[in-house]
């Protein structure tokens, strides 16, 4: 197969969604279709699987939650799937984030009951920045669900997305839910529930029209369809894949994941209208500064800072580390997204941020807990590079020297908490596992005015973050910490100002304090909105961004 046709047959995506909406069921049915249904136990039995094999996640068997993402591979009807899991627990962290920056896609799966939901909407918004295509899938039709029209109407309130239903569901709720119609073939699949959650559901597929179907509805319930149906096609948005490609419309799906029923609808169409790798944006600044990168580095190809999908040289980024998968092994594992050339074992590549040579001989396909050695991968493909303590986040992997991929974005953190060491004879150790876990990015580190002396103020978007960090450093580095919560919640970036030379002549309410990022760029923390809010109202001229400064540069539109 040529490069492109490689290229071309990649879909990489990621599932997000609010705990309990269905994505461990779901993901499960996609690898059934994906044959690898000897695997897919492994998914359904992730949780338990996970923290029976490995030290590490002895806090996951601790908390009963799944706190680490794994990429699941395979092919199907001619497409090779590279589907990165993002952890499900509202307890959730950076890492579900950044798997994020390594995706062309997403899908939305949303509880039919319930709607739009907290952690949904805040992964959607990343996925919105980046203006990657989204598609939905409302999941567990098969119970009382909201009245669709409602639920579209949300997507677009809420999220502020244009939608528009690829399948519609038929009836609602546990005895009148009769099957979904797909608008495009203008077939009726209808639903047979299945006992035990058999891997293929009988569908049998017909028209509105089919008496088989007619006999199925009261007269309500069909009177009620049609004139959905109707009102879909006279007065709802029009499908435009143009506008699905740019993220500015989502296809919608109805279906029931447990039931495996409207799931293939569902991956059929994603898989048809979604796309394949999209080049990457290299950096112009120097990482965390303003400082342009010089123009005789930016060649013909790519003066508008895009490194083709198809260039000849491999480069890739780094989005997520893991430490100790395999309690044997005490090993480090870096996730690199390929995003230009050819990925072959044992190949000697440029590591951007020392600019030292690494060979990469240790590269490996990963499934849940399975390993394969990997010999070749191409734009799209998620690879793990086991070893090599010198990788952090956001690194670049290239055999072309000039290409720098732009920083993984920074997220603004939620939760904060000083860390300190009780033992002053363990200082060593302590800072060493520290610098260590901030390189990997487990949290962010900020320095607030004021903290408590020896400290360093961890910041994260949820609370787990911190225990990662202190169990770590206890069974990896064996050093003791202690952590001091504070009762900010929210964190701004500030534009550069000549009134923060003096923060104290700033008029600000109790409980906020001034601090730095680790760029030595301001920030300021806050209790509550409200905090915020008097801030503003009182001092203008300070500008405050919810992103640093040269992210929220590059993702205004
Ligand atoms: P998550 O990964 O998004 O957190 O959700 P997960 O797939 O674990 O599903 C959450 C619960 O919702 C599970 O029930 C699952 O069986 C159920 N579920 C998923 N899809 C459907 C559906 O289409 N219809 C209905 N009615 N339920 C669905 P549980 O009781 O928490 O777990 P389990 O004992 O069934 O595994």
């Amino acid at each position: 197969m040529s490069p492109a046709a490689e290229i071309a047959r990649r879909r990489t995506f990621a599932i997000i969604s609010h705990p309990d909406a269905g994505k461990t069921t779901l993901t499960e049915k996609f690898l059934l279709y994906g044959n690898a249904i000897h695997l897919a136990g492994a998914v359904k039995d992730r949780k338990n699987q996970r923290a029976t094999t490995s030290d590490w996640m002895e806090l996951e068997k601790q908390r009963g939650i799944s706190i680490s993402s794994t990429v699941l591979q395979f092919d199907y009807t001619g497409y090779a799937v590279n589907l990165l899991d993002t952890p499900g627990h509202k307890d959730f962290s950076e890492d579900t984030y950044r798997v994020l920056t390594a995706v062309d896609a997403a899908l939305m799966v949303i509880d039919a009951a319930k709607g739009v939901e907290t952690q949904t909407r805040k992964l959607f918004e990343v996925c919105r920045r980046r203006g990657v295509p989204i598609f939905t899938f409302m999941n567990k039709c098969d119970r009382p669900t909201r009245n669709p029209l409602e639920l579209l109407d949300e997507l677009e309130t809420v999220l502020g997305l244009q939608s528009s239903p690829v399948v519609w569901p038929l009836g609602n709720g546990p005895t009148s839910f009769r099957g979904v119609f797909d608008r495009r073939s203008r077939q009726v699949h209808l639903f047979e529930r299945v006992p035990g959650g058999a891997f293929q559901a009988p569908v049998q597929v017909t028209s509105l029209e089919d008496p088989t179907v007619r006999a199925k509805f009261d007269d309500v319930t069909f009177a009620e369809v049609q004139e959905q149906l109707a009102m879909l096609d006279g007065a709802g948005h029009p499908f435009d894949l143009e506008a699905v490609r740019a993220g500015r419309q989502t296809p919608v799906y109805f279906g029931s994941a447990v039931n495996n029923f409207g799931i293939q609808l569902l991956l059929d169409g994603f898989l048809k209208d979604s796309v394949p790798p999209a080049p990457r944006r290299r950096a112009l600044h120097a990482p965390g500064t303003a400082v342009e990168i010089t123009s005789e580095t930016v060649t013909a190809e790519d003066k508008d800072g895009i490194v083709p999908v198809e260039a000849p040289k491999f480069s890739g980024f780094i989005f997520k580390i893991q430490a100790n998968m395999d309690p044997k092994h005490r090993d480090r594992i870096a996730f690199l997204r390929v995003c230009s050339g050819k990925f072959e074992r044992d190949m000697t590549v440029v590591h951007s941020r020392t600019g030292k040579t690494v060979r990469l001989s240790s590269s490996h396909k990963l499934f849940g807990q399975e390993r394969e050695t990997v010999n070749e991968a191409w734009p799209g493909d998620v690879i793990g590079l086991v070893g090599h303590s010198e990788f952090g986040i956001g690194d670049t992997l290239t055999e072309d020297r000039e290409i720098v991929y732009d920083e993984i974005p920074r997220f603004a953190p939620e939760v904060f908490s000083f860390i300190s060491n009780p033992n002053p004879s363990d200082s060593k150790k302590y800072r060493a596992g520290l610098e260590q876990l901030l390189q990997e990015g487990v949290v962010q580190a900020f320095t607030a005015r004021n903290g408590p002396p020896g400290s360093t103020l961890l910041a994260a978007v949820g609370p787990l973050q911190f225990e990662v960090v202190q169990w770590r450093l206890q069974s990896e580095y064996n050093a003791e910490s202690r952590l001091t919560p504070t009762n900010w919640t929210i964190m701004r970036w500030l534009e550069p100002h000549p009134s923060l030379a003096d923060t104290s002549r700033i008029v600000v309410a109790s409980g906020v304090s001034f601090g730095t990022d680790k760029f030595d760029h301001p920030v300021i923390f806050f209790p509550n909105e409200w905090t915020m809010r008097y801030f503003a109202e009182k001092n203008p001229e300070l500008k405050m961004h919810d992103l640093p400064l040269e992210q929220t540069r590059t993702l205004e539109p």
